[in-house]
């Protein structure tokens, strides 16, 4: 089956009560090692590619690995998703190369750095939703704005989802998945001591629209034995503590239905590739080092999908094309 929309594959997520992670990728190993993770677990996937992936990989790139991915598997349900899009433009060339479904961060402005009002983020966010939908992909937005700076991207400055704001952005904007700030941040330092997220919000948002998935930024759990590994093996990591499993599966639980997750993968390539060069220093095939860490990679999304109940949903349901949901869209 070809790339197929997000809408669908988490409107099933949250009736099921299961998450479906979103991983993000900049090449071959990591879309290879999320496609093992998902063939061996018979899940629903959601790669996800950031304006920085775009950048560094080129679009066509990308998009020409996922036809592989995509050709490789061809019973999984695999979304291919444009992760903090800044602007109309990018989405419309995203769109054009064939992404199934577009996040829209109106809560920076276009520079990904500054905060924008509740009008200036309703007005992208809706533009989008007007020319996304035209072609059955589907849209994310952003409520609150999370913390962190990630890659030059983020303001910085927190600012939790307020559930009332929240309903009125959905049904304003009619965007199909909605990304709340509830105490997350991106990057691999997001708390110094125990984890605190505003589970209520997840709480009181899904019951003001409960049928709209939920998404979780900022959700690696930066695990301890990653960052041991490459501390181990020459890194200078300093002591940080991500978002716990448990706590993002009681957010599924309430509510939440995508899952991203990016620092993780990070983690766990960097420290498989330091543990290869450390032990065997006379090694220079990038080969040697870069498989270890596609299978190093492929094990921990293979956890996550068995963690946040992905697993064994694969053929759940017959995945819509975008015409279907484009029919759906104009009616
Ligand atoms: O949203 C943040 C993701 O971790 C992407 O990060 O912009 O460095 O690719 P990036
Ligand atoms: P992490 O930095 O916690 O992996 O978050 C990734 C993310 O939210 C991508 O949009
Ligand atoms: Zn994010």
């Amino acid at each position: 089956m070809p790339l197929v929309p997000m809408k669908q594959v988490l409107d099933e997520a949250l009736k099921a009560r299961y998450g479906v992670g979103a991983y993000n990728v900049n090449n071959m190993e990591q879309i290879q090692a999320i496609m093992q993770a998902a063939s061996q677990t018979q899940s629903p996937v959601i790669v996800q590619a950031s304006r920085g992936a775009l950048k560094y990989s080129s679009m066509l790139y990308l998009k020409k690995l996922m036809e592989a991915a995509v050709e490789l598997n061809p019973t999984l349900p695999i979304v291919l998703h444009l992760d903090h899009g800044n602007s109309l433009a990018t989405v419309k060339e995203a769109i054009a190369l064939g992404f199934t479904s577009v996040m829209i961060d109106g809560s920076l402005k276009e520079d990904g750095k500054t905060p924008t009002t509740y009008a200036e983020n309703a007005a992208v966010t809706k533009s989008v939703v007007d020319h996304a939908h035209q072609f059955g992909v589907t849209v994310e937005g952003e409520i609150g704005r999370l913390g962190g700076i990630e890659d030059g991207v983020g303001s910085g400055k927190a600012l939790l989802t307020d559930p009332a704001e929240a309903e009125k952005f959905v049904k304003e904007t009619g965007v199909d998945a909605l990304a709340l700030a509830i105490g997350t941040s991106h990057g691999a330092y997001k708390f110094k001591a125990e984890p605190k997220l505003a589970m209520d919000i997840v709480s009181e948002v899904r019951k003001r629209l409960p049928k709209t998935p939920l998404v979780m930024h900022g959700s690696s759990s930066v695990p301890q034995a990653l960052v041991d590994i490459i501390n181990k093996f020459g890194g200078k990591m300093p002591d940080t503590k991500g978002v716990p499993i448990a706590q993002i599966q009681e957010g599924i639980r309430r509510g939440v239905a995508k899952i991203n997750v990016d620092t993780d993968g990070r983690l766990a390539i960097t420290g498989a590739i330091r543990k290869v060069l450390a032990e065997s220093p006379e090694k220079f095939d990038p080969r040697d080092y870069l498989g270890p860490a596609r299978e190093t990679l492929a094990a921990v999304i293979k956890q996550r999908m068995i963690d946040f109940g992905t697993a064994g949903h694969a053929a759940d349901y017959k995945p819509a094309s975008l015409a279907n949901m484009k029919k759906i869209y104009s009616a």
